[in-house]
């Protein structure tokens, strides 16, 4: 999906999709096709099958299908402020800003508005409300205190700034310095903290 969708000069490679689920599996999301079609069709095309082997065979075709990815949005944590070549290649466990590399949909499923809901729930995710950070404070058990984002980071064109604005809250802070393909990219930024 990401060779399909990015040009050759930016498309990330295997290698490197790999690492940031190894490393940063926390920050790499998936959105399933069952998420983004209208769920009356799923119920629809259930409840017109007839019983019997076949129709079971169909019904669980029909649910891959609807567990199949049709997009991902993922990311992995740097410590400095800066959206650079290192810090779209590593991850940094104690950093806390949270850099996005690739919103990406699989081409047959775009305009549907699933790289929408899938930004909306990768931002909120990173929230912590004020009484869960509190909670959390009390509480000695660290594995369920959530990572602490405090800003998020991405770089994308200027065709998806009203994108980003409008589905993730991001601000546009200005043109990047960074050259990565040939076209000119822009930094968008989002306080959490
Ligand atoms: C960009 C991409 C993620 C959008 O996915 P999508 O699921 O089709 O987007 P949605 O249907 O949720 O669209 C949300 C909004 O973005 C707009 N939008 C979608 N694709 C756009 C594009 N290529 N250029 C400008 N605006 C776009 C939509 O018009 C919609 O705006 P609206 O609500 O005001 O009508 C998808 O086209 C993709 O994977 N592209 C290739 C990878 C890429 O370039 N990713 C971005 C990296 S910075």
């Amino acid at each position: 999906m990401e060779r399909a969708s990015y040009p050759a000069d930016e498309a990330a490679s295997a290698m490197r999709l790999e690492m940031r689920q190894r490393e940063a599996g926390e920050f790499f999301m998936v959105a399933r096709a069952v998420d983004s079609m209208d769920s009356s069709v799923l119920e629809d095309a259930r409840a017109s099958d007839a019983s019997g082997t076949a129709a079971a065979a169909e019904r669980a075709a029909l649910d891959a299908d609807a567990r199949s990815i049709v997009g991902y949005v993922c990311g992995t944590l740097a410590s400095g402020d800066v959206l650079d070549e290192s810090t779209m290649s590593s991850h940094d466990p104690s950093g806390d800003v949270l850099a996005i590399h690739s919103v990406c949909v699989d081409e047959r499923f775009r305009r549907r508005g699933v790289a929408a809901s899938a930004l909306a729930h990768y931002v909120a995710r990173w929230i912590v409300h004020d009484d869960t950070r509190r909670e959390n404070d009390d509480d000695d058990d660290t594995t369920t205190t959530p990572t602490k984002v405090r800003r998020v980071r991405l770089l994308c064109k200027e065709n998806l700034i009203p994108f980003y604005e409008r589905y993730g809250g991001f601000a546009l802070e200005g043109a990047s310095a960074v050259e990565h393909g040939a076209e000119t990219w822009f930094d968008m930024v989002l306080d959490l903290a």
